[in-house]
């Protein structure tokens, strides 16, 4: 047995997404997203689900904040559904929208818990895609706005704020890919997307600090590691490659203001090449105060000639998958996060998104998700090595409070610390809700 202690101060949290947990996709003046086309669009969604109702947290948000309380998290991070601020992207104002944000964030700050709030989480509105959406730079001035209209609004009351969640799935996941909305299979486009976007991230931080905003803001990219098969070059640069892809593609831009050559030159060789206008590195180049980091899974790789896009193929170990067939890579999760502290330095990280698909249904009452608990132990141990090692982390968000629309897998689905009944909408907190709340009341958990 042994006791894994976490440093005094530690902010333990939640997650979740607006178009993932709210629903009422109809109401209060609400415009409609990419997502809601995309999931309406036959083919597109495992058993043509949609986020119509999801966990009706939008109705439902008192109860949900009351099970966060008895969690007893510190920190609550959530999204805000832009075309419920604007439903045409730009343009007026709702402000039943933003009314709704504010019951939100007031029910919050009433239970002690700090919220964290993600600008962007996927839900582009419509009006601004059918422009062009990511592709057209209009769409970064319409971000802008509305991050400036949040921040003018929510000064005092939100002191977290991430600009973008994942923008490797914003751009490749979905507009390469072509997994997820608007489903775009089309690299130049994603790669052009891929610097919009952190164009768009830059000019907003560049606000925030313009308008003196009280708080921290920062983004947070999705990250996994791949682990050589030998230790043969084209190994090691295949790995190189594809981890690359993920870190230094959106991360060198925003931290040292250039893009990896090694990327840019394979990016060439594929015939696609970056779209860069005078000052746009410049803007990304912004200080920001945090970094988050969203981490699931790993894998072993080595290289394969003309195998994706990379030039890799991954090599079956017999490592245990969750339910969603992710390989459970605790390693990977210590080593990004040392990779990323030697590259970038002391910056401040939030672990803003970590956790396990696991389908467990409630029996009497009870959801026995022993395989969630484990799973959360593992990576809790890789993170405590990473901060022994010096990684300087400040907080950690459970992915998810809810079990959720999960994106292309419907319902089908389930990452939440508690379950909830689609037809009904009941709430059931499952066995890993209690092991949680347990670990965060004492700031260490046995292993
Ligand atoms: C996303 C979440 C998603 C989770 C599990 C992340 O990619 O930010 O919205 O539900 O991973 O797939």
């Amino acid at each position: 047995m042994a006791i894994i202690e976490f440093p005094k101060g530690m902010k333990w949290g939640a997650a979740t997404a607006s178009y993932q947990i709210e629903g009422a996709v109809h109401e209060d003046g609400r415009g409609l997203s990419i997502w809601d086309t995309f999931s309406h669009t036959p083919g597109k969604i495992i058993n043509g689900d949609n986020g119509d109702v999801a966990c009706d947290s939008y109705h439902r948000y008192e109860e949900d904040i009351d099970l966060l309380k008895e969690l007893g998290v510190d920190v609550y991070r959530f999204s805000v559904a832009w075309p419920r601020i604007f439903p045409n992207g730009t343009g007026e104002v709702s402000q039943k929208g933003l009314e709704y944000y504010h019951r939100v964030v007031d029910k919050l700050i009433e239970n002690g818990i700090e919220p964290m709030c993600t600008l962007y989480h996927w839900d582009l509105p419509q009006a601004l895609q059918d422009k062009g959406g990511w592709a057209n730079r209009e769409t970064i001035s319409a971000f802008v706005h509305y991050a400036e209209t949040m921040f003018k609004e929510f000064n005092g009351k939100i002191k977290y704020w991430i600009t973008l969640n994942e923008p490797w799935c914003i751009s490749f996941l979905s507009n390469y890919i072509g997994a997820h909305a608007p489903g775009f299979q089309d690299l130049q486009l994603a790669t052009d997307i891929s610097h919009h976007l952190l164009i768009a991230h830059g000019k907003t931080v560049k606000k925030f600090i313009e308008m003196e905003i009280e708080g921290k803001i920062g983004f947070a990219p999705n990250t996994t590691w791949l682990e050589p098969y030998s230790n043969k070059q084209e190994d090691i640069d295949a790995c190189h490659r594809e981890i690359g892809h993920y870190v230094e593609w959106f991360m060198d831009p925003v931290f040292k203001g250039e893009y990896p050559r090694f990327l840019l030159d394979w990016f060439e060789k594929k015939g696609v090449t970056l779209h860069i206008q005078d000052g746009d590195l410049e803007e990304i180049h912004q200080p920001i105060d945090f970094l988050g980091i969203n981490f699931y899974n790993g894998y072993i790789a080595r290289y394969k000639e003309n195998e994706g896009l990379f030039d890799f193929e991954y090599v079956e170990m017999g490592y245990e998958r969750t339910d969603i067939d992710w390989p459970i890579f605790p390693e990977g999760f210590y080593k990004v996060l040392t990779y990323i502290h030697h590259r970038y330095g002391n910056v401040p990280i939030y672990i803003t998104e970590n956790g396990a698909c696991y389908n467990d249904e409630p029996s009497n009452g009870r959801v026995r998700d022993d395989k969630r608990i484990k799973y959360l132990q593992q990576h809790l141990t890789a993170l405590s090595r990473a901060i022994e090692s010096g990684v300087n982390i400040k907080g950690y968000c459970v992915w998810s409070l809810l079990d959720n629309f999960e994106w292309a897998e419907g319902y089908s689905k389930r990452f939440g610390i508690i379950h909830v009944d689609y037809h009904t909408s009941e709430r059931t907190k499952k066995d890993s809700f209690y092991w949680y709340k347990k670990l965060i009341a004492n700031n260490w958990f046995e292993m």
